[in-house]
């Protein structure tokens, strides 16, 4: 199955950074000269907090308009919100207590409670109620930023999930096997109505799972990377030379 998307390679994780820097002032400037906002979808795991961390830096803070930016989540662990493995937690220490954006416009995914779907359909509630949405309606986030596990995963949408399956919500519970854990997380046609996507890739140990979704068959159940295809938006894969060092079919 061939989708367009655009992949940049690039030196090493602090180029990655500045890049996706670069990227996230050029989408919000675009968004809020167009409509007045930019909505961006935060990724969770270690490898946004470099680019959040240069976002807050003196290089690329002062070229957002702060004030007119909604943050939201792609996914989140059932954890209090100040624990270490949240990704709110991350987000927070990196960005959000660095930059003047507004506290209400600070969307938390509200995974600590007990009850998982409960959880799942507050933040849905809250994506309805933000983007004022009928029924059956998707909302299009303006950025949504995504990592990828070495499994392929990417959000919380985890090989073989239950949560793969699921179409007719925007926001689930989904029990990962693995991790003896649920998560809460944005369903695919949530991710793929996104005006763009933007995955950071970064590592060797990605690699080989990043060369099977780029190059080899579709198997987006073993692969759920590869369901994300913007049904009218950009796909842009950022990756630094060690996660892109097994691709073959790149350019120079
Ligand atoms: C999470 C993330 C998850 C992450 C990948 C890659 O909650 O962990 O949303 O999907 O993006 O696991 O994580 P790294 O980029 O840190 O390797």
């Amino acid at each position: 199955m061939l989708i367009y998307r655009e992949i940049l390679i690039v030196a090493n994780p602090d180029e990655l950074n500045h890049r996706a820097a670069q990227e996230f002032v050029s989408r919000a400037d675009k968004a809020i000269q167009a409509k007045g906002f930019f909505t961006v979808v935060l990724s969770g795991g270690s490898t946004p907090r470099g680019l959040y961390t240069m976002l807050a830096s003196d290089l690329y803070r002062e070229q957002v308009s702060w004030p007119d930016v909604y943050l939201f989540w792609g996914d989140e662990r059932c954890v209090l919100p100040d624990h270490p493995d949240s990704n709110y937690r991350m987000a927070y220490e990196s960005l959000i207590c660095r930059v003047p954006i507004p506290k209400e416009h600070v969307y938390r995914i509200p995974a600590e409670h007990e009850d998982h779907t409960q959880a799942a359909m507050e933040y849905e509630h809250t994506l309805k109620a933000f983007f004022h949405l009928n029924e059956g309606e998707i909302p299009r986030f303006d950025l949504i930023l995504l990592g990828m596990g070495d499994d392929g995963h990417t959000a919380s949408l985890f090989p073989f999930s239950s949560a793969l399956d699921t179409t007719s919500r925007l926001v689930i519970p989904n029990y990962v096997g693995k991790l003896e854990t649920y998560r809460i997380t944005l369903t695919v046609p949530v991710i793929n109505q996104a005006a763009e996507v933007m995955f950071l890739i970064s590592g060797e140990l990605k690699a080989p799972v990043l060369r099977e979704v780029l190059e080899g068959d579709y198997q987006p159940r073993r692969l759920p990377t590869q369901f994300i295809q913007p049904v009218n938006g950009r796909l842009l894969f950022i990756a630094d030379h060690t996660a892109a060092g097994k691709l073959t079919q790149i350019g120079d």
